[in-house]
């Protein structure tokens, strides 16, 4: 099978659609990254998805929806935390932990008894929603421990063969994943940090606690912490800004065909260094940062990736600059 992208037509929603009812996968945009979608009802569709990404078998998926949808069908109860974090920022790139009805199939939550949710705010997410009119389960679409997708090609280029269409809705705005929230009770506790920002939530909830960062000897509350995530297939050195000389020194003395991911400010650092600017700002930062591992992979040894002050939206981006770089951080 040749995984095809196609055009967001009605036409081709249909056919996307007809793949999910018939238990096959779907490449779906989504404002943070794409997904690999499938039947959230469907037992043997969403054992696929695990096939396909080589998914550990105790890591649940998140269910998406479109907004007209009746969450009440999913979830025992819409408690008084999650009804407010809804109207503030759904539809978007936030993802709700609520008790689970159970009417997904058990394979979704992996035997948690807990349902993740989002509705997605990307109107070629929401048509192949209608259109499928159906639960969507959708992990993104990359290799387990492989960082996320934010275009169609590289959906393509990671799962081809897997999957028979991939919808094309250009490159992910955000591009990291949605914010993870458990609003099973009283205090929202953040599980995975993105877009929609602690200090944001706690504007709307009054209080927050923050569990993104599993420390040894802590349980694990969303089994997506425990694994590595988001690495390309060469070494990625991260570096502060303030150990800059030490980054060249490292870069200096590395053999390997290597090049420096910075932003613009940061390009006066780098005079013999071979380096690329990544964009302006942490949204460009973000926006580009996977795709701009994705082309780096191909051409070099090793990658340099300078951090950002770990605050407001820089939160989310430097969880995710922490695991791509593991042990090597500076
Ligand atoms: O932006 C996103 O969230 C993207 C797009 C496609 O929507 N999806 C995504 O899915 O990032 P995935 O599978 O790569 O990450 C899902 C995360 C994992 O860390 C998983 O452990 C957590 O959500 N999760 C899912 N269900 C959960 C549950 N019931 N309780 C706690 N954590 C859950
Ligand atoms: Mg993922």
């Amino acid at each position: 099978m040749n995984t095809q992208i196609l055009k967001p037509t009605r036409l081709n929603y249909q056919k996307a659609a007809n793949q999910i009812k018939q238990g096959n996968l779907i490449g779906m945009p989504t404002e943070t990254v794409y997904g690999l979608a499938a039947n959230a009802l469907d037992y043997l569709a969403i054992e696929r998805i695990f096939v396909a990404k080589n998914r550990p078998q105790d890591n649940p998926l998140i269910v998406h929806v479109s907004p007209e949808y009746d969450l009440r069908q999913l979830v025992t109860s819409i408690t008084p935390l999650a009804q407010k974090l809804i109207q503030a920022f759904t539809p978007g790139p936030i993802t709700l932990v609520l008790e689970s009805k159970q009417t997904v199939s058990n394979r979704v939550s992996c035997g948690l008894n807990s349902i993740a949710i989002r509705i997605p705010n990307h109107p070629i997410a929401q048509e192949f929603l209608r259109a499928c009119n159906l639960p969507i389960a959708a992990p993104s679409a990359n290799l387990s421990t492989r960082m996320s997708a934010t275009t169609a090609q590289s959906v393509k280029e990671e799962l081809n063969g897997k999957l028979k269409y991939i919808l094309d809705g250009g490159v992910c705005e955000i591009g990291v994943e949605s914010t993870v929230v458990d609003v099973r009770g009283e205090v929202p506790i953040i599980l995975r940090p993105g877009k929609i920002t602690s200090e944001m939530i706690q504007k709307v909830a009054e209080n927050v606690q923050d569990k993104s960062i599993v420390k040894e000897g802590e349980k694990v509350l969303s089994p997506g912490q425990k694994y590595k995530h988001y690495a390309p297939s060469c070494p990625v050195y991260l570096f502060q800004e303030k150990n800059i000389d030490a980054c060249i020194e490292h870069y200096k003395n590395n053999t390997k065909k290597s090049v420096i991911l910075c932003l613009e400010h940061q390009a006066k650092y780098f005079s013999n260094q071979n380096h690329r600017i990544i964009g302006k700002t942490i949204e460009d930062y973000a926006k580009n940062l996977y795709q701009s591992l994705r082309e780096a992979e191909k051409e070099f040894f090793a990658i340099y990736l300078l951090s950002v002050p770990a605050s407001g939206f820089g939160t989310a981006l430097m969880n995710r600059l922490q695991k791509i770089a593991g042990n090597n951080q500076f």
